[in-house]
């Protein structure tokens, strides 16, 4: 089951929700419109935790010495995104240890063949060669670990995660049916661009493929950026016409643009009445807007690290206290610790 779009206002009498960003670098437009955004949106309806996911980012290669400077932005790019620590709980996954005890607890109610299936797997451990570690393949573990623990049941994300929600509602299910109704079954909610694809036009934006638009690009590099964008490849000449479902700086029209000139664009590309280059500034222009304030709120952020590092243990200190209780009932129904 895939739950519909948020609504700001949606009245869930404060359902629990739960989400995940690996620190890599980088943030871009693919993970704001397809998570942080809707996560943003969520934070009054809903009781919200939100984690920068460090153990995550160790199942690929990685430099000792840039992870902590990784979390750090990671953690104050989603702060200038819109995340209120005043409004969600937000953390660092690595400062609060139980979920790695969950997570090795979970692991014995994970299929090694559901494992095996995960496409995303497949994808990095093919990119890697022959340098895959166990962790890469128990990833998926971990994520159920993450949401389990905080007892969610719904985690907004893009479409690429919605085979490991389905996996971590397998483990639920195990678990509880060995073990006596425990977690609530997690289910995903995508936003309305739940795949945004890169500026190639060919793959899903991601940084590793370097096809993105970072949230903290300013106006000029934005505008760099999409004017050599790929768009829908019907529209060799200004006046051959095109579909706008085909081009994937329609997908960005819908993302960042008002109504209007999401309707401007799509008629103007059905008859050719606008070029390619005409519908490109007009995006720019929105998507600038809208990325101005984060960039703002992340240079104040980053000017203060020592705010930084006390939000970052008020995070944790709150997720702690919920980690322990449910640790605390997960080992008593496993049979764990009898003192
Ligand atoms: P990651 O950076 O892989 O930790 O992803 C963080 C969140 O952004 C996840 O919910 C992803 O599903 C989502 N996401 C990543 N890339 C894209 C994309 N190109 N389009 C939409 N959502 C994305
Ligand atoms: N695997 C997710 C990603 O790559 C990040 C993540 C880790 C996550 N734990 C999570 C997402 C828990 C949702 C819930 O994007």
């Amino acid at each position: 089951m895939v739950a519909s779009d948020v609504k700001p206002d949606a009245q869930d009498d404060k359902r629990r929700v739960f989400s995940g960003i690996q620190p890599s670098g980088i943030m871009h437009v693919g993970n704001y419109v397809g998570a942080i955004r809707n996560w943003v949106n969520m934070l009054d309806s809903y009781e919200c935790t939100f984690c920068v996911v460090d153990l995550h980012a160790m199942t690929v290669p990685y430099k000792a010495e840039e992870m902590r400077r990784r979390v750090f932005e990671a953690f104050a790019v989603n702060m200038a995104a819109g995340l209120d620590p005043g409004r969600c709980r937000l953390f660092v996954q690595s400062h609060v240890p139980e979920v790695t005890e969950l997570c090795w607890i979970l692991m014995n109610c994970s299929s090694m063949g559901e494992l095996s299936r995960m496409t995303q797997f497949k994808e990095k451990s093919e990119k890697l060669g022959g340098q895959v570690c166990a962790g890469l393949f128990t990833y998926p573990v971990l994520m159920a670990a993450d949401i389990l623990l905080y007892k969610a049941s719904i985690v907004p994300v893009g479409d690429d995660q919605t085979q490991h929600l389905e996996f971590a509602r397998e483990v639920a299910r195990t678990f509880n049916s060995r073990f006596g109704e425990t977690f609530p079954e997690p289910a995903p909610l995508l936003s309305k661009v739940p795949r945004l694809m890169g500026l190639d036009g060919k793959d899903k934006m991601s940084k590793s493929l370097d096809n993105y638009i970072s949230l903290l690009d300013d106006k000029e590099l934005i505008w760099d950026k999409l004017r050599t964008a790929a768009t829908d490849p019907a529209r060799m000449r200004r006046g051959d016409p095109g579909t706008p479902e085909k081009c994937n700086l329609y997908a960005m029209h819908r993302a960042f643009s008002p109504q209007e000139d999401v309707r401007w664009a799509a008629e103007g590309c059905r008859t050719a009445g606008i070029g390619c280059i005409e519908c490109k500034r007009c995006l720019a222009g929105h998507m600038a807007e809208e990325l101005a304030p984060v960039r703002e709120r992340y240079a104040e952020l980053s000017a203060d690290p020592e705010n930084i590092r006390r939000l970052m243990a008020e995070g944790a200190r709150q997720c702690s206290a919920i980690a322990r209780r449910t640790m605390e009932e997960v080992r008593q129904k496993v049979g764990l610790r009898q003192l």
